[in-house]
């Protein structure tokens, strides 16, 4: 009765991988209990966890590298594996919230979240990929937009552009302070979308910065985002809280894979109670001010509060 904070399955956004084929899917070995699915298992995985209780799933492609280029355009193509496969699932289960990632890095020969030229990011030539993108997803039947690109200026320029289309309804969270973070190396095993040269350190924030996220943070309020989002989200904790503190728009915690391996590495080794350490991370990004996190625990979560 007077806890303060509570988890629940509400709350709890899942990110989800999708992969080419049938009837298959593929554990990625730096995230235990997380596999990447083809379109098919995918539905039946997304309709099981609509049983437990989640709502709403964040996908992400791993794209061929045949289908990749330096200008990202298998992403906008509607044939395209990620496409196609957010149709079917709106069709099939419409009540499913999905949430697309917009930004270059699964479909780029380059690995970047922007076009590169000459070892630099071009932001307002990777803003007209990035329109092509969202509008493309929106088109698919996507609710929630989520710009993960960190460019400058994407979250007014989607906005104004799904406005002119038709798609006012369409909501955007946008990554507004996404850190240059270590804790993302799983993610990028499992799309193989590491950058193949280079960094990320020229579009995405630097961990020493916590004012520099309130300047994200009203650049985005401005442009028109509906979700404030932090990530990671466990190293960032007083990032959430300061945003929590400013903004009336709801916060968002991507809790990210290095967190989730971290946890389920040392859980497999017994040296935490994994079970234990998950709702006491979670918990803590509550405490800290989110009303939404992004978890790859969410299943598992979700599992534990039917019983
Ligand atoms: C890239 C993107 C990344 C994640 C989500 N979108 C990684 C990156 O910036 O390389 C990371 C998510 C995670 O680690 O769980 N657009």
């Amino acid at each position: 009765m007077v806890r303060e904070h509570q988890v629940s399955t509400n709350d709890l956004i899942y990110p989800m991988f999708m992969q080419e084929g049938k009837n298959e899917r593929s554990e990625i070995s730096s995230m235990p209990g997380i596999f990447r699915y083809t379109p098919d298992l995918l539905i039946r995985e997304i309709e099981l966890c609509m049983k437990l209780g989640l709502k709403t799933f964040a996908l992400f492609p791993k794209v061929e590298d045949s289908l990749k280029d330096p200008l990202a355009k298998e992403s906008y193509n509607e044939k395209g594996l990620y496409l196609k496969t957010i149709k079917a699932i709106k069709s099939e289960l419409p009540e499913a919230c999905i949430m697309t990632d917009v930004a270059m890095d699964p479909y780029s020969s380059d690995g970047h979240d922007g076009i590169l030229k000459n070892g630099k990011i071009l932001n307002d030539a990777t803003l007209e990929v990035l329109g092509k993108m969202a509008l493309a997803q929106a088109e698919a039947g996507a609710d929630i937009i989520g710009p993960s690109d960190m460019m400058d200026f994407r979250v007014g320029y989607l906005r104004e552009m799904l406005d002119n289309q038709g798609f006012e309804d369409v909501s955007i969270m946008s990554y507004t302070a996404k850190y240059a973070s270590a804790f993302y190396g799983p993610f990028r095993n499992a799309l193989d979308s590491a950058p193949k040269a280079g960094d990320k350190k020229t579009y995405q924030m630097d961990p020493a910065n916590q004012a520099e996220a309130l300047i994200e943070a009203e650049l985005d309020f401005a442009e028109g985002a509906d979700f404030l989002m932090v990530k990671p989200a466990l190293a960032y904790l007083d990032v959430i809280k300061l945003l929590y503190d400013n903004y009336e728009l709801p916060i968002a915690a991507y809790n990210v894979s290095g967190e989730y391996a971290m946890i389920k590495a040392a859980s497999e080794k017994g040296w935490i109670d994994g079970e234990r350490a998950m709702a006491e991370a979670l918990l803590s990004m509550k405490r800290a001010g989110a009303k939404v996190i992004l978890t790859y625990f969410a299943k598992e979560f979700a599992v534990l509060s039917n019983y």
